[in-house]
């Protein structure tokens, strides 16, 4: 290509991305306070990670137009949960290397001070873990030049899929789960350990769900994006229930995937698990992540899918939105309960209050004095005799 016509590329790709964000910028549809990325595609939230009093997002992100294939990785940043300031791209294929057909989901440690990615490189049918690192601060990074890390699954295991990573340390050792599904038996979560997060040895798999359960106990044929760690004195495995039927008939509760959290005790990399709970019922919301923050709590996030056929979003020139930060806890019966993070309540304002409205099965109710398109509702409904 001569100068010419590069200078003329280059120009109408300017001219199209300033269109696009002036669209944007006046569609009625796009969400004013959850977390969505400049344009185009996003789904799950990876690499949560608080540093130095900010709150560091990243997320499956495909910055180029439809049809939205190759994932990299978006990253923002906020200090309050609420407002967030985009940063450049963290990850992108690296033409030839182990990730050049997509940076798939991971997640972000501290390696002694060195932040650290763990993320799935694809290159064909091959998913695998690769690490980056970043000596600014978490705003570039360096991928690990011996990527991948580890370089192939577990031989003995027949797997029908191998991807996403949750990485945290206990004394010296670092501990990985990957998640996998067993053929014909059930998703997984594959428990690795390692001491310098570059060679890894397989242990078993931390636990195992039966594909072949009845709901609501139903957990899929594999599990994407596991998430372990303690949640008061019980420990919690979270995954995102994948299965080859989902675009078929499976339904539950109106949802064709979901995410599950077991609750129960872990010792000597044993996990029992007592308790089995879906995570958010509203049917959109999937592939979930969490973050321990400096005063404790343990925040999730998760992708809100769309429910707009392709057409309808690639004429939006945007996909997916991040779900609200919500603060988990237990209940008295261990299970995980959200609560949205308080952070939020800074964006009310002009607070009203109705009371004593009756809903008649045959009208139409207007409150007229509450109008917008951002609103937030709390509702207290006393059904009576109504279904
Ligand atoms: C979950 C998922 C992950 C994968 C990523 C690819 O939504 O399928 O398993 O890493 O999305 O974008």
């Amino acid at each position: 290509m001569d100068e010419s016509t590069e200078a003329a590329r280059i120009h109408g790709l300017a001219e199209r991305a300033q269109a696009l964000q002036q669209r944007l910028a006046t569609d009625p549809h796009r969400p004013r306070y959850h977390f969505l990325p400049p344009s185009a595609w996003m789904n799950d939230p990876n690499g949560l990670i608080y540093w130095k009093g900010h709150y560091h997002l990243f997320y499956q992100y495909v910055p180029n137009d439809p049809p939205w294939k190759t994932k990299h990785w978006g990253h923002a940043v906020s200090q309050d949960l609420v407002h967030w300031i985009d940063l450049p791209i963290a990850l992108a294929p690296t033409p030839g290397g182990p990730d050049q057909d997509g940076c798939f989901s991971g997640c972000a440690v501290n390696h002694d001070g060195l932040p650290t990615l763990i993320y799935t490189g694809v290159r064909g049918s091959r998913q695998l873990p690769c690490l980056a690192s970043s000596l600014d601060d978490l705003v570039t990074w360096q991928k690990y030049p011996g990527n991948p890390v580890i370089a192939t699954p577990p031989p003995d295991l027949d797997l029908i899929a191998f991807r996403d990573h949750t990485v945290w340390k206990e004394g010296t050792t670092w501990y990985q789960l990957i998640g996998a599904g067993i053929r014909e038996v059930g998703g997984t979560a594959l428990l690795y350990r390692s001491s310098n997060l570059v060679d890894w040895e397989y242990m078993h798999p931390l636990y195992v769900g039966d594909r072949n359960r009845t709901d609501p106990l139903w957990t899929g044929s594999m599990w994407e994006c596991p998430d372990f760690f303690p949640l008061g004195d019980k420990s919690v495995l979270l995954v995102s229930v994948y299965d080859d039927s989902r675009f078929r008939e499976r339904a539950y509760k109106g949802s064709l995937h979901y995410s599950v959290a077991f609750v129960g005790t872990c010792a000597d990399s044993t996990f029992i698990p007592r308790t089995q709970s879906i995570i958010d019922y509203g049917g959109y919301f999937y592939a979930p992540q969490t973050l321990l923050d400096l005063t404790g709590r343990r925040l999730l996030w998760g992708w809100l899918w769309e429910g707009r056929s392709d057409e309808a979003q690639w004429a939006a020139g945007w996909a997916g939105v991040m779900s609200l930060p919500r603060v988990l806890s237990l209940s008295t019966d261990n299970v995980v309960s959200l609560e949205p993070a308080p952070e939020l309540k800074q964006l009310r304002s002009d607070h009203r209050r109705i009371m004593d409205l009756s809903i008649l099965p045959t009208s139409f109710m207007q409150v007229r004095e509450v109008q917008g398109d951002c609103l937030e509702i709390m509702a207290e409904l006393i059904t009576g005799e109504a279904t």
